[in-house]
This record gives structure tokens, C-alpha cells and sequence, in this order.
């Protein structure tokens, strides 16, 4: 098997021989396993199968997917080959808009180049978004730590409970994460912070992801079921919610992991500020309603049939409800703006309306 260098990643160029590798979602917390992509078909596996996952993490392996296109395409290979296997990547997941973000980013930056020139250009501008998303990543972290410092000098240093869904950490993106990039922050700078993580069904990416991110980092966290949320926030256990997004309006509309709507009507019902972190990658500039315009991605219901856990003799999967009980798989939901706080973004933090993210990005196009 191969190692994954230090600090860990959750994708990386191998500069000696140009390879991509990855780690293996699927298999955390319980097994470290890399893999390596050496093709477009192995490109949109690892994405339709969540070996990788997170809007901006998809959007980087989507960058690669175009190096790699470019490094296998058959010699003499006609003009129109990569325009399909870029149309194939930003096929492999409906939600998470950098994945389109990224492939017509790749494609824009090497369309003109004379075609020796096209795979150099591809693998640095993939590494260009990289480097980016985890520099916005880290941006994300300064100033979303000061609502948390606000909130701890409120409290007299008592801890600062956040309540996240999903997985928005470093696995998530590349580095730092969104909604957990504030926490590491504020932890880092000896902010008590304690993380309410929802366990996130389907694939648990709360209680696999979240917990072993924040467990190796030595943030204090307990894991929780979904439906736990609305009874701390009740309880005034819950000071702030923080996730990420998959896709968000330029209005201010956010989609992201299942039950997250939930989260934000049990917030604004008890007075807890609900923001959303988020790159600019992963704003929609062409949509002004999420809940009628964002595709909202449906997955294989064996994902709710099964469930995976450890064992004694390694990674199991066991079925859950009666064998022949229909299930449906919604991945992802869309909380209005109207639920929302604010963002936290590379740029600083701006309320969630439209006037608010055209103030801060005035240079992006709707
Ligand atoms: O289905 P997934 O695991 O790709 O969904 C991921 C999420 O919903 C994350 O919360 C979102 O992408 C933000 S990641 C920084």
C-alpha cells in the first residue's frame, strides 16, 4: 500500500512520476488506505463513490481528472476528446458546483495552448486550485475564529459549544476544512471549544470523518445522532451552528448534507446563530432560488439498506431494515437564506443575502 506524506492530505501530486493519489474516504476512520487515480475513469469513480467527497475537494480530484485526460489522451487525439471527458468529470456528482467550477477553470487555462504545452499547464493550474482552496481555507478559519472568540469572551472563557453537520473538515477540502477551519483556529489559539459532530446518516461522515479529524487535532467533540441538535440547542447546549456547503446561491440559498434544513429551523427557533463557511468556489453564480434550482443529487439506497462499522475481522457491512423495505437516498437539502446568520468566506464574514455577497465579491460574475 502506499504512504501518504506529512502533514496529511487528502489528495497529492506524486512530483516524481505525476501520479494522483487519494485517500480512501470509505475506509476512515478504521484503515488508512491511498489509492492512486491514473485515468478519467478512475477520476469520476473515486468521486461517484465518495472515495473522495466535499464540494471543494471534489472540485480539486475534477482538476486533476482534466491533468489526467490530458496525460492519457491517444495520440492525434481529435479537439473535441477532452471537451467529452471534461463533460464525463463534471458529470459524476449533481451538487457540489466546484466540480464544474474546477473542470471549466482547468479546460479555460489550456484550450488556447498548443497541445505540448497542454499537460504542464493542466497539472500546475490543478495545483493552483489547490493551493488556493486551502490558502481561502485557512482565511475561512481567521476570521470565523472571532465569532467563536466573541462568543468565548461572552461566556468568561467557558467552553463554546459549536454544533457541525457532515464532514466540512481538512478531508473535505484540502486543508483546515470550512466550518471546522474556525474551530482549529480558535483551538489553536487556546479558545475552549467543545464540537456537538452529528453523526450524519447515511455514511456517517460526522461520526467517521469529523470525530477522527478533530480526535487527531485535540478538539474536544462528542458525536451525536441526527436528530440530537434540536433537544441541545433547547437546552442552551448549542452556541453556535458552523457548516459548509455544497452549493450556495449568490441569493443566499445554501444546499448541503441532509438534515441540514433541520438544523437551521432548530437554531432559529431557539436563537442560535446558524453560519455557513464556504469558499467563493463554491457559490452559484447563475442561480437566484436554491430550493427550485439546485439539483439535489439522489444516491443508491443500499447506502440506507447498509450500514459499515468495524469489527474484530475489519470492515463489515450489515443490512439494517427488512430486506425487502423500499428506501429513498435524498443526499442533500437546501436551507433558505432566510435561515441563515451569515457566511464565513476567504473575504470576511457578510450576511446571507444577495446585496451582502455581491458587496464582497464584486468581481464575480452573476
Ligand atoms: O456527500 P458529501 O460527503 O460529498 O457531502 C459533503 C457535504 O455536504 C459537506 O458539508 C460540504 O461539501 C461542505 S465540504 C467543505
Amino acid at each position: 500500500m502506499k504512504s501518504a506524506p506529512q502533514p496529511l492530505r487528502p489528495i497529492w501530486l506524486d512530483e516524481t512520476n505525476g501520479d494522483v493519489n487519494v485517500i480512501d474516504q470509505r475506509s476512515l476512520p478504521h484503515e488508512l488506505v491511498v489509492l492512486e487515480l491514473q485515468n478519467v475513469d478512475d477520476t469520476i469513480y473515486a468521486i461517484q463513490e465518495m472515495v473522495v467527497r466535499g464540494a471543494p475537494l471534489i472540485g480539486i480530484t475534477a482538476a486533476y481528472g482534466v491533468y489526467l485526460a490530458v496525460k492519457t489522451a491517444p495520440y492525434g487525439a481529435a479537439e473535441d476528446y477532452l471537451l467529452t471527458e471534461c463533460n464525463r468529470i463534471k458529470a459524476a456528482r449533481p451538487t457540489a458546483v466546484n466540480l464544474q467550477w474546477a473542470v471549466d477553470r482547468v479546460r479555460s487555462e489550456i484550450a488556447d495552448l498548443p497541445h505540448d504545452d497542454r499537460l504542464g499547464a493542466a497539472r500546475r493550474m490543478a495545483g493552483i486550485i489547490a493551493e488556493e482552496e486551502a490558502e481561502n481555507c485557512r482565511l475561512i478559519g481567521r476570521h470565523g475564529m472571532r465569532l467563536i472568540e466573541s462568543i468565548s469572551q461572552q461566556k468568561n472563557g467557558e467552553p463554546v459549544n459549536i454544533l457541525t453537520h457532515c464532514n466540512a473538515g481538512w478531508l473535505a477540502t484540502i486543508a483546515y476544512g470550512t466550518a471546522t477551519a474556525p474551530i482549529y483556529t480558535a483551538h489553536d489559539l487556546g479558545i475552549d471549544v467543545h464540537v456537538w459532530v452529528d453523526e450524519t446518516r447515511p455514511l456517517n461522515q460526522g461520526a467517521r470523518l469529523t470525530a477522527w479529524e478533530l480526535g487527531r487535532h485535540g478538539v474536544s467533540h462528542a458525536v451525536i445522532t441526527d436528530n440530537a441538535g434540536g433537544h441541545l440547542m433547547q437546552h442552551g447546549m448549542v452556541d453556535i451552528v458552523i457548516v459548509g456547503t455544497d452549493r450556495t446561491t449568490y441569493t443566499g440559498d445554501v444546499a448541503n448534507k441532509i438534515g441540514t434544513y433541520l438544523k437551521a429551523l432548530a437554531a432559529r427557533d431557539n436563537g442560535v446563530p446558524f453560519y455557513v463557511a464556504l469558499p467563493s468556489s463554491t457559490f452559484d453564480w447563475t442561480m437566484r432560488d436554491g430550493v427550485a434550482e439546485i439539483p439535489i443529487e439522489e444516491r443508491d439506497p443500499d447506502e440506507i439498506r447498509y450500514i459499515q462499522g468495524h469489527t474484530e475481522d475489519g470492515l463489515r457491512t450489515v443490512l439494517v431494515p427488512p430486506a425487502d423495505s423500499p428506501t429513498a437516498n435524498f443526499a442533500f437539502d437546501v436551507t433558505p437564506a432566510r435561515l441563515v446568520t451569515g457566511f464565513i468566506t476567504e473575504r470576511g464574514v457578510c450576511a446571507a443575502t444577495e446585496d451582502a455577497v455581491r458587496a464582497l465579491f464584486p468581481d464575480r460574475t452573476v
